[in-house]
């Protein structure tokens, strides 16, 4: 009698086979039906599924833009702290269109100079070339196909992108005047011959990659009778004070402008990138703890975190030694050239060795 008063609240069937076990605490659990355990498991299924997929997507999100934020530590906005990253949302980072430039000039070392913009936690840098300004069928998509392309940034934070072919595109300076009259314009020039070598060698590497025949540098650079082939879009490219007249008349001013000598880069980086936080209104960051000299590749590398980050081997290519007279020929035809470079830019790169041979 007293047994089924016990069991009396369970559904039928459920009453223990054997009803003289000892009624220890421990066998309270028959209290618990069938139907209370199935809602028990339920929800803890539920909770561990809610939790893990919060977990995937925190971090799937850390894989995309929040990573960027805490690259070496580094990639956050003044003032916050790296530990309270992961409470920031998404909403506070957007695409802006580029308030900063590297417009050129090809294979003077526009790579390195991003490379080492980007090291600044208050720079962003698009890695790809973006080549909207002399892309007709880019271009007239509208600024809204490019403001897309950039990365994500900080309000604060500057974006930047380069395209060292806007340099020498007559169509650029107008249109990127169009989109920010006051932007900032990064142009790194080189010693003429030395970039017009380095153009032909990346032409050259081009040609015998895809398998097809390859004029030499003399066949590029010389006409059938010996001068200077002016139509060479190689030779032309160097002729930089042709270049920057596009930009500066009428549009841009040189305030605007910061120009990079592209030697002294290589020698100093740090001491360059001062120059440029300057310039950007950056606070100074960049230090020689950033690089070091690695003697195989024989220019600097960042250090990264542990690791380094030394450029592409398309970087840093060996260059001929040219013949006495090709050499001569040619610092010959650049040198009024760079004279009326001199005078624009208001400094003389002679002291970078540019006028010798
Ligand atoms: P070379 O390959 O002729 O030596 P760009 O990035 O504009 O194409 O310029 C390429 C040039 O960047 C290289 O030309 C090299 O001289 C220069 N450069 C400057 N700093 C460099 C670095 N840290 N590593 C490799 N190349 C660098």
């Amino acid at each position: 009698m007293a047994s089924k008063t016990k069991y009396s609240r369970l559904p039928t069937g459920l009453e223990p086979k054997d009803t003289s076990q000892p009624k220890s605490k421990k066998f309270a659990v028959p209290k618990i039906t069938r139907l209370k355990l199935c809602g028990i498991i339920f929800v803890v299924i539920f909770v561990s599924i809610t939790i893990a997929v919060s977990c995937i997507k925190s971090s799937y999100l850390e894989q995309t833009p929040i990573c960027n934020l805490s690259k070496n530590g580094t990639r956050l906005p003044q003032g916050v702290a790296e530990d309270s990253v992961s409470h920031m949302k998404f909403k506070h980072m957007k695409k802006r269109l580029p308030q900063c430039i590297i417009i050129g000039v090809r294979k003077a070392g526009t790579r390195a100079l991003l490379k080492y913009l980007n090291i600044h936690p208050d720079v962003v840098a698009k890695g790809a070339e973006m080549h909207f300004f002399d892309d007709d069928e880019f271009y007239t998509k509208s600024l809204e196909a490019y403001r897309k392309e950039m990365p994500p940034s900080f309000e604060g934070q500057l974006t930047v992108e380069k395209t060292p072919g806007y340099f020498t595109e007559p169509l650029v300076p107008e249109r990127m005047y169009r989109m920010n009259s006051s932007i900032r314009l990064l142009l790194i020039l080189r010693e003429p011959v030395e970039r017009l070598v380095s153009d032909y060698l990346q032409f050259a590497e081009g040609k015998i990659t895809q398998g097809k025949p390859c004029e030499t540098f003399n066949e590029k650079v010389f006409d059938k009778y010996g001068n200077i082939n002016k139509s060479y879009k190689g030779v032309s490219r160097s002729v930089y004070h042709k270049h920057l007249k596009r930009w500066t008349e009428d549009l841009f001013t040189m305030k605007q402008f910061l120009i990079i000598e592209s030697s002294e880069l290589v020698q100093d980086p740090p001491a360059v990138m001062a120059k440029v936080e300057d310039f950007l209104g950056l606070r100074h960051y960049i230090k020689p703890r950033h690089f070091y000299f690695n003697k195989t590749k024989g220019f600097h590398c960042i250090k990264s975190g542990g690791g380094q980050e030394c450029l592409a081997d398309s970087k840093g290519r060996e260059h001929p030694d040219l013949k006495p007279n090709v050499l001569e020929k040619l610092k010959e035809f650049y040198a009024p050239h760079n004279k009326k470079l001199y005078k624009m830019i208001g400094e003389d790169f002679a002291r970078f060795g540019w006028d010798d041979y």
